[in-house]
């Protein structure tokens, strides 16, 4: 009951990507209940080409981000939970077994299951890494039984495959220590297109099969779905990023003016806007005017490519054929209008933007919120072995019967 007091209500989700760090803070008001408290954006400092370049600059930026969020919210955050970009990651399968029995045959234990996970993640990690997360994949029992949970099966022989999220240990650590200098306690790091999937794909979609779209600033992560586990990744090397300087290139415009073109007139459609006519931009000495014909065809440019890229990366993957569930895009290039329906049309198959509740933009505050929820997730599993008396109790006697089922 103690315990039940005294665990968090509040959870703080921090996205450091490319261009933009963002904050979330949610509101626990039960398992079942979570609140968006709100958001908060600023200009990411001190973070280049996946690392920190400059401590102080990062500290800062995180600082203000966490500071911007908590004020709005009136809600004092003393530690979050970090979200890192695609482009910091490495993705492994690992595989291992273990052999259960000399002779006869045994019930596999969760323990089993825990040890053969265990030297998965050892032989499919580099001295120089740290594991983000781990994914089971599936489970053979004696070569012959597929199990996606083989606890309480027979077996001689367990075999584990994984899929492994890793990140260079000095780079996390890096990361970690910008969090501290900052003010901040660090709670789970998660990949922040993980998280986005957490809010942005409901459980039976991903059972059904799904992909979960991510468009950054630089890069796109694309994670595929299917039974409810994460099975594949693919990264495509384009983010809104590639949008403005293509405007910026095509257009003569400094790299702020291109981006300011992008996120007040540009629209990923086909057809050349019927307004026509021009745009005019506001320049040191006056207005200057940009042909909109000019602005759809810089953009329209740089959209083919990411449908290509994407249209590749889907139509290749071994899950294609099991994608009942459509696709759910996220990141601040889902913004794009018209976007949605481009990759509908390009991909044949049903696609959304992500999307919360009451919050426009939604789909740029996607991974931060999902931090936050599984910032809870984590504190609720550390705190869930021992809630109750009643619980303890249950879990000693599934231990002793896990120990009689090993030795006996
Ligand atoms: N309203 C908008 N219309 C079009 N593009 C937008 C809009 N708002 C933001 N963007 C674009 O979204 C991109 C940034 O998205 P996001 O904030 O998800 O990236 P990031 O998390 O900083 O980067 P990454 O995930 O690659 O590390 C930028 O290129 C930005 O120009
Ligand atoms: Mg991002």
């Amino acid at each position: 009951m103690l315990n039940r007091l005294k665990r968090p209500k509040f959870f703080c989700g921090v996205d450091i990507g490319a261009s933009s760090v963002k904050a979330a803070l949610v509101h626990v008001r039960d398992e079942h209940n979570l609140d968006l408290l709100g958001v908060f954006e600023v200009p990411a400092k001190g973070f280049k080409d996946a690392s920190v370049n400059d401590l102080t600059e990062l500290a800062d930026c995180i600082q203000l981000v966490v500071k911007g969020v908590s004020q709005k919210c009136a809600v004092n955050v003393t530690s979050v939970h970090l979200g890192i970009d695609g482009e910091c990651l490495q993705v492994r399968r690992s595989s291992a077994v273990l052999p259960l029995v000399d002779t006869g045959t045994k019930v596999i234990s969760r323990s089993d299951v825990r040890k053969v996970n265990h030297q998965a993640r050892l032989l499919g990690t580099g001295l120089e890494e740290e594991v983000l997360h781990d994914v089971p994949q599936f489970y053979k029992v004696d070569d012959a039984n597929v199990a996606t949970n083989p606890i309480g099966l027979f077996g001689r022989k367990l075999e584990s495959h994984l899929l492994l999220f890793l990140v260079n240990a000095n780079r996390l650590r890096n990361m970690v220590k910008a969090v501290h200098q900052a003010g901040y306690e660090v709670g789970r790091v998660s990949l922040s297109a993980w998280a986005a999937s957490v809010v942005g794909l409901e459980e039976a979609l991903k059972r059904q099969g799904c992909v979960l779209v991510d468009i950054g600033s630089n890069l796109t992560t694309v994670l595929f779905f299917k039974n409810n586990i994460l099975g594949d990744v693919q990264s495509v090397p384009w983010g809104g990023q590639y949008l403005t300087q293509s405007l910026a290139e095509r257009l003569n415009l400094a790299a702020d003016l291109a981006e300011d073109i992008k996120r007040t007139h540009a629209v990923a459609s086909v057809a050349v806007p019927a307004a026509g006519g021009d745009i005019l931009v506001k320049r040191d000495k006056g207005y200057l005017p940009v042909r909109r014909e000019a602005v759809c065809e810089a953009v329209n440019w740089e959209v083919e490519n990411l449908l290509t890229h994407l249209e590749t990366v889907i139509h290749s993957s071994p899950l294609f054929h099991d994608l009942n569930g459509g696709v759910v895009v996220v990141g601040g290039g889902a913004l794009l209008p018209g976007l949605m329906e481009r990759i509908e049309a390009r991909l044949r198959m049903p696609v959304r933007m992500g999307t919360t509740k009451g919050l426009n933009n939604a789909a740029l505050f996607s991974s931060a919120i999902g931090l936050a929820q599984l910032g809870y997730m984590n504190n609720l599993q550390q705190t869930v072995d021992f809630k109750t008396p009643g619980e303890v109790k249950h879990k000693l006697i599934e231990r002793v019967r896990e120990l009689c089922q090993e030795y006996f």
